[in-house]
């Protein structure tokens, strides 16, 4: 039975576009994956802590000479490194925040990219541990436009760093969906129903 993790990470609720086209794909996948599990992770409710010192010493230590204040601050770490390599697929819906992922987007991505569960140094390279096959859709709502050959697409940090940061784990496929041009609607200039029609059919295709 396949597993999708789908992710949001946008705290603007029912406005926010990059949940609307998460769960677009999320609905999508299911349906061609009628037998398939889809795990829900909602990064504005998850409320995650920052990595800290004890997370640090417990990370980089053997798990029985952990303290007590190191295994409660891997705690979260250790549940969601489980709930990420249980997925055969990932949906992230995010938005960009300064040209680059939310803090809570960040936060995450700390907690799971883990020496010796994603990832493992070995001798002096560093080699993703994340098992071969496994897939991850970005759909990144954006103000402006970012589109490839634009004029403001060296701006985006966003999608460049996701997809480098999944390659480093070891999930090479990756696709992103850029909702751009977001400001036309809060601004008034596009109907929702216009706005959302050519998302929906790239997001569908890619589910
Ligand atoms: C704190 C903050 C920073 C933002 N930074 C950018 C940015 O760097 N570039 C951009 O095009 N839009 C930026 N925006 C606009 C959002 O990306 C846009 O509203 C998007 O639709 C948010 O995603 P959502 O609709 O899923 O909430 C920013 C918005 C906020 C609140």
């Amino acid at each position: 039975m396949p597993t999708l993790l789908h992710i949001d990470s946008s705290p603007r609720g029912d406005r926010s576009i990059s949940r609307k086209l998460s769960r677009v794909f999320a609905e999508e996948w299911q349906r061609k994956n009628l037998d398939g599990k889809v795990v829900y992770r909602d990064l504005v409710m998850t409320n995650l802590p920052f990595v800290d010192v004890q997370w640090i010493g417990g990370a980089y230590s053997p798990p029985e000479e952990h303290t007590p204040e190191q295994s409660a601050a891997l705690r979260i770490s250790d549940d969601l490194v489980a709930e990420f390599l249980s997925a055969d697929e990932i949906v992230l819906g995010t938005p960009m925040y300064n040209f680059n992922v939310p803090a809570n987007v960040k936060a995450w991505i700390d907690h799971i990219v883990r020496v010796g569960k994603t990832f493992e140094i070995k001798d002096t390279e560093l080699k993703g541990l994340v098992p071969a096959g496994r897939k991850a859709t970005f759909i990144v709502a954006s103000g402006s436009n970012f589109k490839a050959g634009g004029p403001r697409a060296h701006h985006d940090h966003e999608s460049p760093y996701l997809q480098a940061i999944f390659n480093f784990i070891g999930i090479t496929d990756t696709n992103v969906i850029l909702a751009g041009d977001a400001k036309d609607l809060s601004q008034g200039k596009v109907k929702e129903v216009d706005f959302l029609k050519p998302l929906i059919e790239e997001v569908i295709a890619a589910a």
